[in-house]
C-alpha cells in the first residue's frame, strides 16, 4: 500500500471519529435525530460540528453547515475531506442544501459517511451533486 493511501485512510478514520464525537453535542430535541461532521482544511486541520435544531423547524442547522461554518468563521478556505456520521443502519448521506454548501467550500472532495457500527463508505462530491450550481455561473 502506498504511503498516500495510508495517510488517506488514517485521515479518514481520524475525521469520521472527530465526527462521532461531536455528535454527541447534537442539539436535536424535535427529530431526536443526532449528526455529527468533520471536515479536514487543505492544511491538516480538523473542524467538527454537531445539528442544531430550533423550534421554527426549519431555521435548523445541520451538522455539516455547523462544521463549514465554524471552519471558515476561523479564516479556513480550503479543505479536502468531509466526514458525516449518524446511528443509522444505512449510511447517512448529507441533504441536498448542505450537499450545495459542500460543493460551494469543498468542491469535488471525498465525503466519507460512517454509522456508529463501524460502517464506513466514502464517495465524492461530483457523485452527491452532479451538474452542480456554482459561482462559475455567475461571472
Ligand atoms: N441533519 C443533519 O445534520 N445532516 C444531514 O446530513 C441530514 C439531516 C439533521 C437536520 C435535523 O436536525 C435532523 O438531522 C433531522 O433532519
Amino acid at each position: 500500500m502506498s504511503s498516500k493511501k495510508t495517510d488517506n485512510k488514517n485521515g479518514s478514520l481520524k475525521l469520521v471519529e472527530s465526527a462521532r464525537k461531536v455528535r454527541e453535542r447534537a442539539y436535536a430535541p424535535f427529530s431526536n435525530f443526532k449528526v455529527g461532521a468533520a471536515v479536514e482544511t487543505a492544511d491538516g486541520e480538523i473542524f467538527n460540528g454537531c445539528n442544531v435544531e430550533s423550534a421554527s423547524y426549519g431555521l435548523t442547522v445541520c451538522a455539516e453547515r455547523v462544521a463549514i461554518w465554524k471552519a471558515v468563521s476561523e479564516g479556513k478556505k480550503k479543505f479536502k475531506h468531509i466526514a458525516v456520521v449518524a446511528d443509522t443502519e444505512e449510511l447517512t448521506p448529507p441533504c441536498g442544501v448542505c450537499r450545495q454548501i459542500i460543493w460551494e467550500f469543498c468542491g469535488d472532495v471525498p465525503v466519507t459517511f460512517a454509522n456508529l457500527k463501524g460502517k464506513v463508505e466514502t464517495v465524492q462530491m461530483k457523485e452527491l451533486l452532479p451538474r452542480a450550481f456554482d459561482m462559475k455561473f455567475l461571472k
